[in-house]
């Protein structure tokens, strides 16, 4: 039987509490299966046939407030299945990491040990036929449908280090881009191309001089740029407690790092840029002896300590240009209101394209919030928005082409909107074309799904 959440007695004005375990941050702490069909307002398209998957932070033991940091959270999956019109079922699980049988005594997974035994809490990836709950302190996690954890991932053993959460997969080709970071070093930092079957085709490293947190990077068809910006490990933090040491350095010096796709690592070519952080990037693409990169990117964060906001600072879009030749990286603001969580139709990344999407971020009453969405038109340099009502927040889009789709907008929205007004979460479905307010399907869901990071579609026919 489920406990009592003791976090759904605290006091949300009492400054003192950490802001990622408050309204729609804190954790649910029942896994649940429920079976649809849920109350609906307007229609789901038939065409949706799959299932929308998300991941994020879900601490199992209620953590110290004081050391609490949102990143650190247990891993939970969220499972929707949509079919003929229909929400099926709805489904959650923490996924089952070392660090989880720790904690809650749950079985240990399978698989190679690693060095830092991670949350597996922040995205989730179809690749090779395997579901993966990701994070960048360690290996995958695979998964099943049911959301059952099978193992530790470590592609047949090639893969020992650490691996992105934000991984490139081509739609064409199958083929996955990946990097990894380690704090363990050197090297601090590796590039991997797998295979489409999973397998581990190369590897190399890229000399750093120090290790940095580098969340997401820059795939263009043929090159990779990797982001060596400044949030780095701060022992005073690490004495202190915090569950993610590391911090923003403004002393140091930003570099955007360009390597051909195929080549060694020490022929990656650096670009200088003043200090700063990429959490996101939305898309890259090859212009010519250019490549271009579109970031969210924040003039500062991870600069406030432990226990509170994530930074002191809310982000911007951006496109950055490396140009061969020159040494600096050249910036320019696409929209100049604050976003995050970019994403675009799968078939468009690393090609050049013409719309992304996006969460609005915003803050209110010391929290995060997410009060809509984005369009942004990287050709007309245009955006549009939708905006929620005040008792309503969204989070990361996912976009889903329509059957009959032609171009990188025609598509779906699909959307995990809290309502504070019911303290439940609802699916929500816009044209991602015409960007109405008014969606095309709201779906009450019997649930509450608190805010995470990311999310995926995964179409029925790929997986059964
Ligand atoms: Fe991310």
């Amino acid at each position: 039987m489920a406990q009592p959440n003791p976090l759904e007695t605290l006091d949300p004005i009492n400054a003192g509490v950490n802001p990622y375990l408050l309204e729609n941050f804190r954790p649910v702490l029942e896994e649940t299966a429920r079976s649809g069909p849920f109350e609906v307002e307007g229609s789901i398209p038939p065409g949706l046939d799959g299932l929308l998957l998300r991941n994020g932070p879900n601490p199992a033991v209620v953590p110290d407030p004081k050391t609490y940091h949102w990143f650190a959270g247990d891993g939970m999956l969220h499972a929707i299945s949509l079919r003929d019109g229909e929400v099926r079922a709805y489904r959650n699980r923490l996924v089952r990491t070392r660090a989880l049988s720790a904690s809650i005594d749950t079985k240990a997974p399978r698989g190679p040990k690693e060095a830092i035994n991670g949350p597996a809490n922040t995205a989730v990836a179809f690749f090779a036929n395997r579901i993966l709950a990701l994070c960048e302190s360690g290996l995958p996690h695979r998964m099943t449908a049911e959301l059952e954890t099978v193992c530790v991932e470590d592609f047949d053993g090639a893969l020992a280090s650490p691996l992105t959460a934000h991984p490139k997969i081509d739609v064409e080709t199958g083929r996955m881009a990946a990097f990894g970071y380690d704090p363990f070093g050197p090297p601090y930092l590796r590039y991997h191309e797998f295979d489409a079957d999973g397998s581990l085709l190369t590897t190399t490293s890229i000399d750093l001089p120090r290790p940095v947190m580098i969340h997401d990077f820059a795939v263009s068809s043929t090159k990779v740029a990797f982001f060596d910006l400044p949030i780095v490990l701060d022992g005073d933090l690490a004495l202190a407690g915090s569950q993610i040491p590391f911090s923003f350095n403004d002393q140091l010096p930003g570099h955007v790092g360009v390597l051909h796709r195929g080549q060694p690592g020490e022929h990656i070519t650096w670009y200088g840029i003043d200090p700063c952080y990429v959490f996101h990037v939305a898309n890259a693409f090859d212009d010519g002896d250019c490549l271009v990169a579109d970031v969210v990117v924040y003039e500062k964060t991870f600069d406030v300590g432990m226990g509170g906001l994530l930074g002191s600072s809310l982000p911007r879009l951006e496109r950055w240009r490396m140009r061969d030749g020159e040494v600096r990286v050249n910036r320019t603001i696409l929209d100049d209101q604050t976003l995050e969580f970019p994403v675009t139709d799968q078939a468009v990344q690393s090609r050049d394209y013409r719309h992304l999407f996006a969460a609005q971020i915003g803050r209110r009453d010391g929290l995060d919030r997410f009060p809509g969405y984005v369009k942004h038109d990287v050709e007309r340099e245009t955006s549009l928005r939708i905006t929620l009502p005040d008792h309503l927040q969204g989070g990361e889009p996912i976009f889903v082409r329509a059957e009959d789709g032609k171009t990188d907008d025609e598509g779906y929205l699909l959307c995990i909107e809290y309502d504070r007004s019911r303290d439940l979460s609802d699916l929500v479905i816009y044209d991602a074309h015409e960007m109405n307010a008014k969606p095309e399907a709201r779906i009450h869901l019997p649930v509450r799904i608190p805010f995470g990071f990311h999310g995926t579609f995964v179409p029925r026919a790929t997986f059964s």
